[in-house]
């Protein structure tokens, strides 16, 4: 698979990578399976997709413990993108930015995932009660000590409120602008697909400007890009779908057109190239610097989405998305 490099400090990964996340957390719990998702990760360490994105937060924990189960003999193969700072609950997540919490959360992520060194420790949220330069210093200082290699920060969950538009990410680059002053952020992550473009407008190309690398979060629009969910089949109480305002089976019909787009484009392709193909190939072409972590925990999916790294967009492709309707279902 094509190589990506990632922040000053030249991290090399697999172009498109792997979220861990629905193994453990968000999607309906009833469909995770332990044994499936470990074949999901040795799959796309076979095929290249080196960088394994997961949290401290998915599981709780459980998410970690899975990958500690691979990486304990194929740490070599892989590129280790964990995160700090957010703490779930029953029914609530809260920050914690507080730098001896930040290193002993390092320490137990270490444990779990069976490695010495993390590769990329992203900051989950910030803490707004905690200067988020202590919070990165406490994350420098884990460098220093040699358990990570490089720092990233994580915009998602900015929607909502006023904060829409071109507007959407600035907090995200205040913020970067600050922790830039104490150590150098090596990654962003944050939302981008097809029908969530937003971080082209400011986030991107400040990133862009910067060398720093861009992590694309959710690059499936959590599944419905690739045109296999089928409008009104509904979501188990526990997928975040449930909740969640583009998913209604009024919205996913309105947006039918953006699959309909990406399949269009896609038979142009060849008979085997599929609309979640043509998504993270549209991530992929956004920039060098770019790396999809599509969520999967089946192989199947792990080689359909790695599959996209061989798959180049034309003018006329790219064009055609641009031109695909705005997506429906707002969380304001
Ligand atoms: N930093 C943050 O706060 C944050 C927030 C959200 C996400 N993320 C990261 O971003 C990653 C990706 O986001 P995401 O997983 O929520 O959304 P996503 O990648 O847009 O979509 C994941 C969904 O798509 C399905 N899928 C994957 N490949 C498919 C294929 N080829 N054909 C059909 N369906 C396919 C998955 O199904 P299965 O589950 O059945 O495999 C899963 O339901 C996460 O895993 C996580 O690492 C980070």
């Amino acid at each position: 698979m094509e190589r990506r490099t990632i922040g000053a400090a030249a991290l090399s990964v697999g172009a498109v990578g792997l979220g861990c996340m629905p193994m453990s957390w968000a999607y309906s719990g009833s469909r995770q399976r332990g044994e499936e998702s470990l074949r999901a990760v040795d799959r796309a360490l076979d095929l290249g997709s080196t960088l394994l994105d997961t949290a401290d937060m998915y599981g709780p924990f459980t998410n970690e413990l899975l990958l500690g189960r691979v990486l304990k003999e194929r740490r070599a193969d892989a590129f280790v993108s964990t995160k700090v700072g957010l703490l779930a609950g029953e029914q609530h997540i809260v920050a914690n930015g507080r730098p001896g919490y930040v290193k002993r959360a390092c320490d137990a992520s270490l444990r779990r995932l069976q490695t010495d060194v993390i590769d990329l420790y992203q900051l989950h949220r910030a803490d707004p009660e905690v200067p988020v330069e202590e919070t990165w210093g406490a994350m420098a200082e884990l460098v220093g000590a040699g358990k990570v290699r490089a720092l990233g920060l994580c915009a998602v969950g900015v929607r909502g409120g006023r904060r829409t538009g071109a507007g959407l990410y600035d907090t995200t680059i205040r913020q970067l602008r600050r922790v830039q002053q104490v150590f150098p952020v090596g990654a962003v992550q944050a939302e981008l697909s097809v029908w969530s473009p937003e971080a082209l407008r400011t986030l991107l190309p400040w990133c862009t400007a910067r060398g720093v690398g861009f992590l694309a979060a959710m690059p499936l629009g959590n599944g419905f890009l690739t045109g296999t969910l089928t409008p009104g089949e509904g979501f188990e109480p526990d997928d975040m779908r449930a909740r969640h305002p583009r998913f209604t089976a009024e919205m996913m019909a309105a947006n039918q057109p953006i699959v309909a787009g990406l399949r269009r484009i896609a038979a142009r392709h060849g008979e085997s190239v599929t609309p979640g193909q043509v998504a993270l190939a549209w991530v992929l072409a956004q920039g060098r610097h770019v790396v999809p972590v599509p969520g999967a925990k089946q192989e199947r999916w792990v080689s359909e989405n790695a599959g996209a790294a061989d798959l180049r967009l034309t003018a006329e492709d790219l064009a055609e998305v641009a031109a695909l309707p705005a997506a429906r279902g707002s969380w304001d």
